[in-house]
């Protein structure tokens, strides 16, 4: 949905140098036709297996996005105490809510009992007695998957692998195990397993390995739900690479059918990575550098994790093409978008877009070197419609600061 005519960007019908214009830099823009392929694109994956998928609200949480998420069907995974609570008031249906995270505190599983969400997922055995303590204490019942560590490895960059042996996530499974054979409790009932492996995956074979791995568990308990995690990758790079879901469905899905009555999927990259770009502002030009006007704090992904996102002129020059460097205003080396980026030589001022920001962007942002985090913008065929308020640099140095 991001298109060039006369060598202009535009977002569905809106030129994108209008929306920097009238908003100013940085600047995210999303999309809406783009999240509705995408979500209909994964709803066909799983289309005729009982399924829950629950958007992971980490990769993107502004409320105008979760809204038009939650109209097209789908429930929501979270993370935390926040996520439950921005679900809840976005109007995801608590059944169709799911709450996994290795490091929950009593008062965020107390909200979760509370309102009764659809399920837990628990990442050790002592969570699971915490669990089962304020559900008594509250009196009421709840639901947990156990999130099964199956020590495989997907094939992805290593900071985002999340099911190796050596990761903090889930439960071993000689533990899961043990628990499975001897838990009991009148308030807590396990009825799901859950497998998160990692993410930007491109491949159904590291899914079918996993689930796999814990199949032995399904001869000591009867489950209802099999949660396989998120995890599919999107083409960064832009040369038509897709993650394989005929193989996943005729294999995974397939297979997962014969164990259990509903397979959940917690996909948040797949839906809104490619809806989203970050447009930024030339500042200055010097040897190979650009400096634009977004940094580090706005937009994270390549100085965590070295992740190359495409950038390209907004509107396209007549120019030179070079090689260029992009970087951030912020005081760090590693504020850079990446080197050789083959752009038309940009005046002061020109746009420029990072392509395929909308998951992990905004979510990750942060308020570094004093920088307030950007403005959020939603198109809608000929429509664009500010969803967040870039933040207001007086509201952020002070707050919460006491007198
Ligand atoms: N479910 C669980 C339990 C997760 O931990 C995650 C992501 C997801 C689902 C969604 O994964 P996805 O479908 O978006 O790949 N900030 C990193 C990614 C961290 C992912 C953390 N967990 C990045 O920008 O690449």
């Amino acid at each position: 949905m991001f298109v060039w005519r006369n060598g202009e960007l535009f977002c569905e019908n809106v030129k994108v140098s209008d929306i920097a214009k009238h908003f100013d830099t940085p600047l995210y823009v999303y999309s809406k036709a783009e999240i509705l392929k995408r979500i209909g694109q994964i709803k066909s994956v799983f289309g005729d297996t009982p399924h829950l998928i629950a958007y992971s609200l980490k990769a993107n949480n502004n409320p105008h996005i979760l809204r038009i998420i939650r109209e097209s069907g789908l429930g929501a995974d979270t993370v935390s105490g926040g996520e439950v609570k921005l679900a809840l008031e976005t109007g995801f249906l608590p059944s169709k809510v799911v709450f996994a995270g290795v490091g929950k505190r009593e008062d965020e599983i107390e909200l979760a009992i509370e309102r009764g969400i659809k399920l837990l997922n628990i990442e050790s055995e002592e969570e699971l007695n915490v669990v089962e303590n304020i559900a008594g204490r509250v009196r009421k019942k709840i639901h947990v998957a156990l999130r099964i560590n199956p020590d495989v490895s997907p094939k992805t960059i290593d900071k985002i692998a999340t099911a190796k042996k050596t990761s903090k996530f889930g439960i071993d499974l000689e533990k899961a195990e043990k628990i499975l054979k001897t838990f009991t409790s009148r308030w807590v009932t396990i009825t799901g397993l859950h497998v998160h492996i990692g993410s930007q995956i491109f491949e159904w074979e590291p899914y079918m390995e996993a689930v796999k791995k814990v199949e032995h568990l399904f001869s000591l308990r009867e489950f209802s739900t099999f949660d396989v995690g998120g995890g599919f990758g999107v083409d960064y790079e832009g040369i038509g690479r897709e993650f394989d879901f005929s193989g996943f469905k005729i294999n995974v899905l397939k297979y997962l059918k014969n164990y259990v009555e509903e397979v959940i999927t917690e996909p948040g990259r797949f839906i809104i990575a490619k809806a989203g770009i970050l447009v930024t502002k030339v500042l200055y030009r010097k040897r190979d550098f650009i400096i634009v006007d977004a940094g580090m704090n706005d937009f994270s992904r390549p100085a965590y994790y070295g992740a190359r996102h495409r950038i390209v002129n907004v509107v396209k020059r007549s120019g030179d093409i070079g090689m260029f460097s992009v970087g951030g205003p912020v005081c760090e080396s590693t504020d850079v978008f990446g080197r050789n980026f083959e752009l038309e030589l940009p005046e002061r001022g020109d746009f420029l877009a990072i392509m395929d920001t909308g998951a992990y962007g905004m979510t990750m942002a942060s308020n570094y070197n004093a920088r307030p985090r950007p403005a959020e913008v939603l198109c809608d065929g000929n429509r664009y419609t500010l969803i967040r308020k870039r933040e207001d640099l007086n509201e952020i140095l002070w707050r919460g600061i006491p007198d």
